[in-house]
């Protein structure tokens, strides 16, 4: 754990690549790849581990628009371990679903999947980046954490939607500049 938090990057060496890779992720995780229809089994079990996140009605929803959606999946000893899935319309992209299995967090995943996320986009001049989450205004521990991890990404509050959610808890709508 002593290189988790080493801040400094190394530029890829190929020229073409302007990418620059984290320490942390080289040695922790695989580099991000897309995903792909077969992965659905995986980002569904990663989904049930976060139980205090996605309730069972969040994951059917999330398996029915799996299709419809593009992403990335991280890898640690070979088996999936977080994943990202976003969609695009024109130039603003928005995060749909996003999780790192709880063993896993912490350890550079999630920010690995974001930057993946971020470097496709650019290529395809989205300028903005937008994601959902659960707002401070309804007080739930475990999107806490959530809502550091999105702060600490660069993301910045456009708004509360007030009794957003079926079950009347408030929206917080986040958005990221490219
Ligand atoms: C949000 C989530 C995807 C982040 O993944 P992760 O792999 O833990 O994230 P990282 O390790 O890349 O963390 C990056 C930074 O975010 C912040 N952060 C992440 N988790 C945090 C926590 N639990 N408490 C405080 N800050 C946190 C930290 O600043 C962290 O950097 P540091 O570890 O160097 O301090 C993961 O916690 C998760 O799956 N959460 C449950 C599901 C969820 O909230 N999904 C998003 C809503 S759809």
């Amino acid at each position: 754990m002593a290189m988790r938090n080493i801040a400094c990057g190394v530029a890829c060496r190929f020229k073409s690549c302007r990418r620059r890779f984290f320490v942390n992720e080289i040695f922790y995780m695989g580099l991000p790849r897309k995903a792909g229809k077969s992965d659905i089994g995986a980002i569904m079990e990663i989904a049930k581990a976060l139980r205090a996140w996605f309730t069972p009605a969040a994951r059917r929803n999330m398996r029915r628009s799996f299709n419809k959606q593009r992403g990335y999946v991280i890898e640690s000893g070979g088996k999936p371990v977080g994943f990202i899935l976003y969609r695009q319309w024109k130039r603003v992209a928005i995060v749909t679903w996003m999780g790192v299995l709880p063993g896993e967090q912490r350890k550079g995943a999630g920010s690995t999947l974001l930057r993946a996320m971020e470097a496709a986009l650019k290529k395809s001049r989205v300028r903005v980046v937008k994601v959902s989450t659960l707002s401070h205004t309804t007080p739930y521990v475990p999107y806490e954490r959530t809502r550091k991890f999105y702060r600490k990404m660069g993301f910045r509050k456009l708004r509360i939607d007030r009794e957003y959610y079926p079950d009347g808890s408030d929206r917080l709508v986040l958005s990221k500049n490219l």
